[in-house]
């Protein structure tokens, strides 16, 4: 049997994720050793301050801050720093000096996912990330290697842990946002910043990196449509609650023909939408993550698990390792994602899609039909209407007396955003509207 030399690994970052990786890769050598046909020796884990306490006991000596010599000794660099500089730098050194890399950065992919994929074929290294979309669930390499027969039309999925987190407590315990972010946060589920978690940029990187393998098309971040949760109240999750549905912050991803011009494109877009509770991503709680992938010949696919978490996440670090390692081993080169397709990436306007409108309105006699008829005016059928009220204040000493008003959600067929719109701006204005409360998407059969 051929023995070969052991493969030096080079850890940057050594936080949530890293440090769990590091842990692992010491804990697990020899099992990863039979794995791979080579020994994986962790080399060194470069991190900011060598002093900081780590949330696992990892040997003192292995810590350094001086990553670039770290890297120029390595066969195979794991980048966990997150975000965008240094480590792009790092990254490109990484594969310029010859090494394979394993990262989890999504956000450095959304935004330089080319350049960098572009570097990595150029010298024949191989760029995995797996856990850079859905922590640990494999998602990355049955897009980009099992359903690669495949045709895949729609991807439907909850990509960030802490906002179903927050959505969840929301719903489950009444916590404010703030109050379920910080569990969150202290839980090691939210970014550094926690921005990109709640106002959609970490679910919308996701989203262009599911579109970009599932369409075989470079999606650029920013044609991928976001909004995030902060503005979801606790009135919008009380009203889904009572019409039966739950609110989740969604990654579509689909084929779309452009109404415009016949032509097929694309569309990726991220938001927070109404689902009905007998949905089966009504029933992703917590941090967990699930994709749903609708492909031609393979059917509904459903992917489930912890989409983040430091051990959970690292999981899919090593599954990444362990396969560039093992070609490392026996030669070849790794398996590129392509984007012969080059479908041209729609604006949302041209998304059609359900839509949930909670209006507070004047409890009169006719006003049901106005409604219907603001609706009608602009193309867009009702699918569901329910009603609830809110009882008249009689006047006493001192007290004006408050018209009984009633709260309407009306749930629409399918719709386009131009028509969505014009139709809410209609109803602002009708005299017996008081106000456009919420305006959601509906998504899931
Ligand atoms: P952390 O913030 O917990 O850890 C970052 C690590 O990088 C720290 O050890 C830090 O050093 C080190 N670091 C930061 N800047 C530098 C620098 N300039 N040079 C060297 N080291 C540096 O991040 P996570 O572990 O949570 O995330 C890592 C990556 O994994 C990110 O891309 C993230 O998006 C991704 N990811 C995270 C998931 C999660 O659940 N946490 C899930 C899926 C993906 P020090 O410790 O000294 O401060
Ligand atoms: N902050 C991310 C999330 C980590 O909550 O999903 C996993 O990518």
């Amino acid at each position: 049997m051929i023995e070969y030399r052991n493969l030096r690994v080079a850890l940057l970052g050594g936080g949530s994720v890293g440090a769990q990786v590091a842990r692992l890769l010491l804990e697990q050598r020899e099992e990863l050793a039979n794995r791979v046909g080579a020994g994986l020796e962790l080399v060194g884990i470069a991190v900011r301050d060598v002093d900081a306490e780590r949330t696992v006991d990892l040997p003192r000596e292995l810590f350094t801050t001086d990553a670039e010599s770290l890297i120029l000794g390595a066969d195979v660099v794991i980048e966990l720093i997150g975000g965008i500089e240094p480590a792009r730098t790092y990254i490109l050194q990484a594969i310029n000096s010859g090494a394979d890399v394993v990262t989890a950065n999504k956000a450095l992919l959304a935004l330089h996912g080319p350049e960098l994929f572009a570097a990595a074929d150029q010298v024949g290294a191989q760029l995995n990330y797996e856990a850079a979309v859905a922590g640990a669930i494999p998602i990355v390499r049955p897009l980009r290697d099992s359903l690669a027969g495949d045709k895949v039309n729609r991807i439907l999925g909850i990509v960030n842990g802490t906002t179903n987190f927050i959505l969840d407590r929301m719903d489950a315990d009444g916590d404010t946002l703030e109050e379920a972010l910080a569990t969150a946060t202290a839980l090691g589920y939210a970014e550094a910043d926690p921005t990109a978690d709640i106002e959609g940029y970490d679910a919308a990187q996701k989203a262009a990196l599911l579109a970009s393998l599932a369409f075989h098309t470079t999606v650029p971040l920013e044609s991928v449509y976001r909004e995030g949760i902060t503005r979801v109240t606790p009135q919008q999750i009380e009203s889904a609650r009572k019409a039966g549905y739950v609110i989740k912050l969604l990654a579509i991803c689909e084929r779309l023909t452009d109404a415009a011009t016949g032509q097929e494109g694309v569309s990726a877009r991220v938001y927070p939408a109404f689902v009905s509770r007998s949905h089966p991503l009504a029933a992703v709680h917590g941090a967990n993550n699930a994709v749903f992938v609708e492909a031609e010949a393979a059917g509904p696919l459903m992917f489930y698990g912890a989409g983040a978490g430091g051990v959970e996440t690292a999981s899919a670090v090593l599954g990444d390792l362990v396969s560039l390692a093992r070609r490392h081993v026996v030669g070849g080169p790794g398996f590129a994602a392509s984007s012969h397709a080059d479908l041209p990436v729609l604006p949302i306007d041209r998304v059609t899609t359900r839509y949930a409108i909670t209006l507070e309105v004047t409890d009169e006699p006719g006003v049901l039909a106005t409604i219907a008829g603001v609706f009608s005016n602009r193309g867009v059928s009702l699918a569901l209407v329910e009603q609830s009220m809110t009882p008249e204040v009689s006047a006493s000493a001192g007290q004006e007396l408050v018209p009984s008003t009633a709260t309407l959600v009306i749930g629409t067929h399918a719709a386009t955003e131009a028509a969505l719109a014009a139709t809410v701006t209609d109803l602002a204005a009708n005299s017996v509207v008081t106000t456009v409360a919420s305006v959601l998407r509906v998504e899931g059969a």
